[in-house]
């Protein structure tokens, strides 16, 4: 990443995703997941299809937010069964039915045991909990054999020569504050190919999308409302001021917006 967020030796805050920050109950967080979700879904959709899912297959959407995989899975892909499973679980409502199985459930409860799967995805949660490698053993002990672990989470490009800019600050400030309030961490996600070998798994492999960044676009608003939704946050990190932030919130909605933005990097692996 190019932030310091990883290297500054700051430790992770005790705050939980979804209490301490991007509280469900907020008017734009349904919004705001979708608007990420509406840019990623086509890449985690194809890479789901190429890995199998389809008719016979039972599945796991870890942290399934507004339901938009679950949804694919059961209504294109044609996967037998879904269990959604989420802290909150109030955009899931409306979902459920007799092959889609809503679970609330916070992932980090030791005692959580929902059943085998033939695949198991989580996309941008894991990077969020602190027990990151200890949840990624669990998901992976979850699998039937044969069955997929697909994890997609955030990564950013550095771009070393710029330092300064009001995006640049802003953006490394927000990295900096989500690890300090709630414990998010990019840095280990070019290792998850490494983690799911170590769990045994084969036919291990990732890669990287990196969207563009378009003025006026879905990821433009995620960010613009993300950046909106930290301001004091961010200000608390000292890297950036009210101006700082209000400058680079203008930056993301002008046509002068030119950055090669924070990707997602998919590791998926297989159970013998
Ligand atoms: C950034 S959103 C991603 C939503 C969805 N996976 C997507 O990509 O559109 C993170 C999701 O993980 C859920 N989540 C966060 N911490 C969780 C936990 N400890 N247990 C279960 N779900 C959690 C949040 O409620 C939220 O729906």
């Amino acid at each position: 990443m190019t932030g310091t967020h990883s290297q500054d030796g700051e430790q992770a805050g005790g705050g939980r995703y979804g209490k301490d920050l991007f509280e469900p109950e907020h008017p734009h967080e349904a919004e705001r997941i979708d608007a990420a979700a509406l840019v990623y879904d086509p890449v985690t959709t194809r890479r789901l299809k190429a890995l199998g899912a389809g008719p016979g297959r039972r599945c796991l959407e870890v942290g399934a937010g507004t339901g938009t995989v679950a949804r694919w899975l059961l209504e294109e892909a044609g996967v037998d069964e879904v269990v959604a499973l989420d802290r909150d679980t109030g955009p899931l409502a409306g979902l459920a039915g007799p092959r889609l199985r809503v679970v609330e459930a916070d992932l980090t409860d030791e005692s959580l045991r929902p059943g085998g799967f033939d695949l198991v995805h989580a996309r941008f949660v894991l990077m969020h909990l602190p027990e990151r490698r200890r949840l990624i053993s669990r998901l992976a002990g979850w699998l039937n054999p044969g069955g997929w672990l697909v994890l997609g989470d955030a990564v950013e490009l550095p771009d070393v020569l710029d330092t300064s800019s009001a995006y640049r600050r802003t953006m490394d400030a927000m990295w900096q504050a989500l690890r300090a309030t709630i414990g998010t961490d990019t840095s280990s996600v070019p290792a998850y190919p490494h983690f799911l070998r170590e769990e045994g798994l084969r036919n291990v492999a990732a890669d990287l999308f990196c969207p563009p960044l378009v003025a006026g676009g879905p990821l433009a608003r995620f960010w613009s409302e993300t950046w909106s939704r930290m301001q004091p946050a961010l200000e608390a990190t000292g890297r950036v001021d009210a101006g700082v932030v209000e400058e680079a919130l203008a930056y993301l909605a002008s046509p002068r917006l030119a950055e090669l933005g924070p990707g997602m990097a998919m590791t998926w692996g297989q159970r013998r």
